[in-house]
């Protein structure tokens, strides 16, 4: 596996790589989440990049960029271990050298949900997220279904810069008792741990209204905030039932939706979603 922290390195080093090329940008303190990514690529392609950053830009002030989990040498070994050819771990100053000045600003999907509560974060990951694609022009890019709206986002930003990459979707992969691996997970004491369940319990609930044709909106968002309520280290920003691909709030279910949540356990906060669709 090839190691690079520069563009220039990167940019000799991908020239080399039998295409197609599949890529996966991460933040690092990597667990099975990414790897199923990096799977899912080396499954689809003929050569993978992994980008690890943990990009300043979509961090806000409250937005916890000097408490990020970081662990490069697990990382590393777990990628070596899947076969990944290419590792970029560049450093702030790589990215964002003095001087640095051009912002992708994202529309309306960046103000709902997510970036209400972290505003600036989408133009932060739509910035860096250009910034990697026209750094390593790969065939397909790989990212999470947990960071749904991300994903609803990177999908609108390469369509609408003409970015010519395949956007994959990943379902989200989650603990044996149903917690999405998180990297933030890593931060939650013993007793948030076991706390952090009421996220999946809640959506789960939704679910099982959902599935015995209950369709409105609000009866089933008052049960999951008072599910949530019965867990005291739980508080909640917001539950959100919403049309998958304009985000917008629904107040009837009859097709499909995406519920998703952001809760902080203690001082951290986890974000989850599922989708439904009633007719199938
Ligand atoms: P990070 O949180 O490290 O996540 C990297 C990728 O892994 C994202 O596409 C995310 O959705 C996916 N992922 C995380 N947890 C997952 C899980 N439990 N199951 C499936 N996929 C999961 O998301 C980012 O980094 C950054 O915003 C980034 C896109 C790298 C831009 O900085």
């Amino acid at each position: 596996m090839e190691y690079v922290t520069t563009i220039a390195e990167l940019q000799e080093a991908i020239t080399v790589l039998p295409r197609p090329l599949g890529f996966v940008p991460t933040m690092g303190a990597l667990h099975l989440g990414h790897v199923t990514l990096v799977r899912q690529a080396c499954a689809d392609n003929s050569s993978v990049a992994v980008s690890i950053f943990i990009n300043p830009a979509q961090f806000g002030d409250v937005g916890g960029y000097e408490q990020y989990p970081r662990d490069l040498d697990a990382d590393l070994r777990m990628l070596r271990q899947e076969g990944v050819n290419l590792v970029f771990v560049p450093k702030v100053e790589e990215l964002y050298p003095v001087g640095f000045d051009t912002w992708i600003e994202p529309g309306r999907l960046a103000g709902l949900l997510e970036g209400e509560y972290r505003p600036g974060h989408f133009r932060g990951v739509s910035t860096i997220v250009t910034k990697l694609l026209s750094a390593f022009r790969p065939t397909r890019a790989y990212f999470g279904e947990k960071d749904a709206q991300q994903l609803l986002l990177i999908r609108k930003l390469v369509t609408d810069l003409n970015l010519g990459v395949q956007v994959i979707g990943v379902s989200t992969v989650r603990e044996a008792d149903g917690l999405a691996f998180s990297s933030r997970n890593s931060l939650l004491s013993p007793t948030e741990r076991t706390a952090a369940t009421i996220l999946i319990q809640s959506l789960e609930l939704a679910r099982r209204e959902l599935e015995r044709s209950v369709i409105d909106a609000h009866v089933v968002l008052d049960q999951m905030r008072a599910l949530l309520m019965t867990e005291p280290l739980a508080q909640i920003d917001y539950i959100s039932m919403a049309h998958p691909d304009t985000l917008e709030e629904l107040t009837t279910v009859d097709g499909p939706v995406l519920v998703s949540l952001a809760v902080w356990i203690g001082s951290t906060r986890l974000i989850d979603n599922i989708r439904h669709d009633p007719r199938e």
